[in-house]
């Protein structure tokens, strides 16, 4: 079976994780291996790079350099040996998020990033399929504040998480065969009918 790289997207508060749960049982109820990992992270030491990157203040080169950096560690240790298996690979966040965050939330120069993306993703992997949990952000703010004490990005303004969500819309219109725009603001089970008609319609799950 041939390896699928699927990845998920959205602002802080869309409610990515109960789905990509979900999704990964069902590919293993139909058989599949299935690896969940997520971004920055899913090695020891892009996971320690994530802290750095979530909780101490940097300029938006050095961010963009570390979230680059995790994502080559990941690559290399994680996601192409499980392509290569022809695993399911489940990806909490990739590259789009850091157009998203780093180019449209904090204004860094979108080509510089894509000189890193053509880098660090050589022989240009990208994901089979993008699931982009669209949520309108003065909602995801809401569900937010309620929430855990926030890190770096989720205690940003507003704005930010409206530019980000337009960074997010700018990465689909570039791409859109790859991308499936999941309307977030639904009860779950409207969200997970949305995800599951996205994997089906790639022919990914019967
Ligand atoms: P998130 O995926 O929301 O995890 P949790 O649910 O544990 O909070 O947190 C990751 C944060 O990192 C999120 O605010 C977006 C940010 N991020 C970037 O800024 N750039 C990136 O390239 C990636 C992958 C994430």
């Amino acid at each position: 079976m041939n390896g699928l790289f699927i990845t998920f997207e959205g602002i802080d508060g869309a409610g990515k994780s109960t789905h990509i749960d979900r999704l990964a049982e069902a590919f293993r109820e139909h058989g599949r291996v299935v690896t969940l990992t997520r971004e920055p992270g899913g090695t020891p030491l892009a996971e320690q790079l994530r802290n750095l990157v979530l909780n101490d203040t940097m300029d938006a080169m050095t961010e963009a350099l570390l979230v680059f950096a995790a994502r080559r560690d990941h690559i290399a240790q994680v996601i192409r040996p499980a392509l290569a298996r022809g695993e399911v690979l489940l990806c909490d966040r990739f590259t789009d998020a850091s157009f998203a965050y780093q180019g449209a939330g904090r204004g860094f120069d979108r080509e510089i990033l894509a000189t890193l993306e053509h880098w660090v993703q050589e022989g240009g992997l990208q994901p089979d399929l993008t699931i982009w949990f669209d949520l309108p952000p003065a909602v995801g703010a809401q569900r937010l504040s309620g929430a855990r004490a926030p890190d770096k990005f989720e205690s940003q303004p507003l704005a930010f998480f409206e530019r980000v969500a337009r960074g997010y819309a700018d990465r689909m219109a570039a791409s859109p065969g790859r991308f499936a725009q999941i309307n977030a603001d639904q009860d779950v089970s409207a969200v997970w009918a949305e995800v599951g008609r996205a994997v089906h319609a790639k022919g990914m799950l019967p």
